[in-house]
């Protein structure tokens, strides 16, 4: 609608007016519709002088790294460099299995790979960017630092958004956050003007922190990691073939770190349990969960355990948030 086009013009202003005409911006993409608008965005307001980098923390689903890659380049012709860091973060989340603990560690190494990211191009170019572009939310602004006024204080934070909450105050670079007053549905319509694939754009938000954050406990233990992209692969992709995708706003597995007993075949097994989570919302500050038909539910409970080896249990979510949030962690 127009209201966008307005929003869109406004902000290709205020980013032209912000960065100089000498500057370089770097941007983060996550392969998430918040990140790749933003990087679009920008990329409309300052054409090369932006530099994308996409980080695999090995953190990431099924086929992610593959997958987005191939879409930055054949779909958003965007140049986008791809850092391979998984042994950088793995080992720093070694024995970690406090949730928070997880959040500011991966925004650190984040942190530290732009870093590194613009260390390389300021090498390259002669000069160091300035500017990170972030793909920063409304609703992660309200729940990471409320606004004053919003009756929140900082104790009340409920999760520290590692894109908000978690950057190191001594950070050099500045930041650019074009969609900080928006909405996620509104994220996708400014999406929609700037021609980013439909498809593209209906995909399901992603955590920054990534599986981490859907690995309870410490997600370097045995092949947690492993696992759970098997079976959060096998979920989504019944939840594609079911044509359901779209009425769903979040949808994921979460390994548990719990073993329970089972028998598959004449053998008594002792392995893991996995949980299916899928909720409608308009934002992510509220969910309800939501209602499968039991022939589906059946259907991917049956195909899990038969197909993901160490999993005999699938238990399902049916919380809202509130009292819980979408994520486990
Ligand atoms: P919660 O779990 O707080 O999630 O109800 C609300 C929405 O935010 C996403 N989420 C995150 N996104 N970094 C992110 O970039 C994070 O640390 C993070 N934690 C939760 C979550 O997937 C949901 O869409």
């Amino acid at each position: 609608g127009w209201k966008m086009e307005d929003v869109l013009n406004e902000e290709i202003k205020v980013i032209k007016g912000m960065v100089g005409a000498e500057d370089h911006v770097i941007c983060a993409l996550s392969g998430g519709v918040d990140s790749t608008v933003a990087a679009t965005l920008v990329h409309k307001a300052i054409g090369d002088r932006l530099h994308c980098v996409f980080v695999d923390n090995g953190l990431l689903r099924y086929k992610e790294r593959e997958r987005v890659m191939e879409t930055f380049d054949q779909d958003l012709h965007l140049p986008v460099t791809c850092v391979d860091a998984t042994e950088q973060f793995l080992s720093k989340l070694k024995g970690v299995v406090d949730p928070e603990m997880k959040r500011k560690i991966i925004g650190k190494e984040f942190i530290s790979i732009f870093d590194a990211f613009a260390q390389d191009l300021d090498y390259k170019l002669g000069k160091r960017p300035a500017y990170l572009v972030q793909g920063t939310l409304y609703p992660d602004v309200i729940e990471s630092c409320p606004p004053p006024g919003s009756g929140r204080t900082h104790s009340h934070t409920i999760k520290s958004h590692h894109n908000v909450g978690g950057l190191p105050k001594d950070m050099k670079l500045k930041l650019i956050e074009p969609l900080k007053l928006l909405f996620k549905d509104e994220v996708r319509e400014l999406g929609r003007i700037l021609e980013v694939p439909v498809a593209f754009l209906k995909r399901h938000p992603f955590p920054g922190p990534g599986l981490a954050v859907r690995v309870l406990g410490d997600v370097t233990e045995g092949n947690a990691l492993e696992i759970l992209r098997q079976v959060d692969e096998i979920f989504i992709q019944s939840i594609n073939d079911a044509g359901i995708y779209d009425s769903i706003w979040q949808a994921f597995a979460v390994f548990l770190p719990v073993r329970s007993v089972g028998v598959q075949g004449d053998q008594r097994t002792h392995s893991h349990v996995v949980a299916l989570r899928a909720v409608t919302s308009q934002d992510g500050m509220t969910a309800d969960w939501y209602n499968f038909e039991h022939k589906f539910l059946d259907d991917v409970a049956r195909k899990i355990c038969n197909s993901v080896r160490g999993v005999n249990r699938v238990v399902q979510d049916i919380t809202s948030k509130p009292p819980s949030t979408i994520e486990w962690e």
